[in-house]
């Protein structure tokens, strides 16, 4: 799987949904993810909190979303975000004590594999829904 900051140098080709915020929010993600990844030591740790932060938003507010318009798939996309979630807050942890090595790999990799799947599968449905909702525009 590409590295973090060739996902980012391939968003408008790859990743844009044409739903603004959610094309925001994952544009910010990918980028706390680049941030993250060039980084060492308790930095590394630092970086990887305000990832976990700043996911856990971006989840809350795709389910939001999902929630306000009856969004019919909500608890399957919902369960995908809260494995990730899981994941993510268990290698934080690791990060926070220490051991970097591995949740350097998950960033690396295991996570690029989840967000290209996702972006491509679950989230690009859901900006459709919203779109055919109309509810794109204004969207916050
Ligand atoms: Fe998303
Ligand atoms: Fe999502």
């Amino acid at each position: 799987m590409p590295a973090p900051a060739e996902l980012l140098q391939h968003f408008d080709a790859q990743y844009c949904l044409g739903a603004p915020q959610m094309d925001q929010t994952h544009r910010e993600f990918l980028e706390c993810c680049v941030t993250t990844a060039q980084s060492r030591g308790s930095v590394f740790a630092e970086n990887f909190r305000m990832l976990f932060e700043h996911t856990r938003q971006h989840f809350a507010e795709e389910e939001r979303w999902m929630q306000e318009t009856g969004y019919p798939a909500l608890a399957e996309h919902r369960a995908n975000h809260q494995r990730t979630l899981g994941d993510m807050d268990r290698f934080c942890q690791r990060a926070r004590a220490g051991r970097l090595a591995m949740a350097q790999a998950w960033l690396n990799d295991s996570l690029m594999e989840w967000f290209d799947l996702h972006a491509r599968t679950m989230d690009s449905a859901l900006a459709a829904w919203l779109k055919q909702q109309g509810v794109t525009q204004g969207m916050s």
